[in-house]
């Protein structure tokens, strides 16, 4: 695996793959990769011949009380990672090479509905850094495909929605989400967690879990998502938000929808944990 931090070698590089005709898979991360991370490679490789991964701790997507300067980097482990799986390239740019306006200047993409409510509420700016960076480096890649991980599942629609409404000629692969044997979905800031937050935090996907059992009974989404809001908080979580949404357009949930997910965030001590559960129900006639 090669590892480049500059656009020139970037470009040289997957431009020559272009010309011989191969495909161009691509796996943009944030380094501090865990096994989720690298199913995303396993699958990019199923669609392409050659497979660019990013590492860039996006300082645009980090709100004013979160801290960037504090997320974890482990650039030589993830490497190792990444290398291992096949993966082909790694770009890996700084700051400055990416904002060298500064990110006051810096041209933006907002993506309009499915970026609003829930993770967009609780993280103002959050989605409007996402789509911006996902967007500078598809321009930089102009992969073919792109692989992103479901246990996002907004991002995953923002996402989805950009390269929609932008016409991007890029195919996107939402990858499953991997799990814990407590069902804890594989989260970089699980390793946030003390020995004690590790035993309660599989409560958050537990309840989803149990709502969306209880939604095969009946469709009491509001009602039922308020209690497993108290079970999630009962078990010493706290929770942000949880709701049942059309899985398409993420509105909440109306009587008529059959596809259905549902997304949720608690806090766990200082982690901020998000999940979620697509499902259907049987259509109402
Ligand atoms: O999911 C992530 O790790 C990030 O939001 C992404 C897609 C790499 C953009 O910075």
């Amino acid at each position: 695996m090669k590892t480049v931090d500059n656009i020139n070698d970037l470009r040289q590089i997957v431009s020559e793959w272009r010309q011989q005709g191969l495909k161009i898979g691509f796996v943009p991360t944030m380094g501090n990769l865990h096994a989720g991370h690298i199913s995303l490679v396993t699958e990019a490789h199923k669609h392409a011949d050659k497979i660019v991964a990013s590492i860039f701790i996006n300082p645009m997507q980090f709100g004013a009380n979160e801290d960037v300067d504090n997320y974890p980097r482990t650039m030589e482990a993830d490497q190792q990672k990444l290398a291992a799986e096949g993966t082909d390239l790694l770009f890996t740019p700084t700051p400055e090479i990416i904002y060298p306006k500064g990110l006051d200047k810096q041209t933006f993409v907002e993506v309009p509905t499915v970026s609003e409510g829930y993770c967009g509420e609780s993280r103002p700016g959050h989605f409007r850094g996402v789509s911006t960076i996902v967007c500078k480096l598809f321009n930089l890649v102009q992969p073919d495909i792109a692989c992103f991980g479901l246990k996002d599942y907004q991002q995953v629609q923002v996402i989805e929605t950009m390269v929609e409404d932008l016409s991007m000629p890029i195919k996107i692969i939402p990858v499953e989400t991997i799990r814990e044997e407590s069902g804890l979905a594989l989260s970089s800031r699980n390793g946030y967690l003390t020995e004690e937050e590790l035993k309660i935090a599989p409560a958050l996907s537990q309840n989803i879990q149990w709502l969306a059992k209880e939604l095969k009974n009946g469709n009491d989404f509001i009602g039922l998502a308020k209690t497993a809001a108290l079970y999630i908080n009962n078990a010493g979580l706290k929770t942000d938000y949880i709701h049942v949404c059309n899985a398409k357009t993420l509105q909440p949930a109306s009587e008529d929808d059959t596809d259905l997910v549902i997304l949720a965030a608690a806090y766990c001590g200082k982690a901020r944990l998000i999940d979620n559960l697509r499902f259907s129900l049987p259509a109402i006639y």
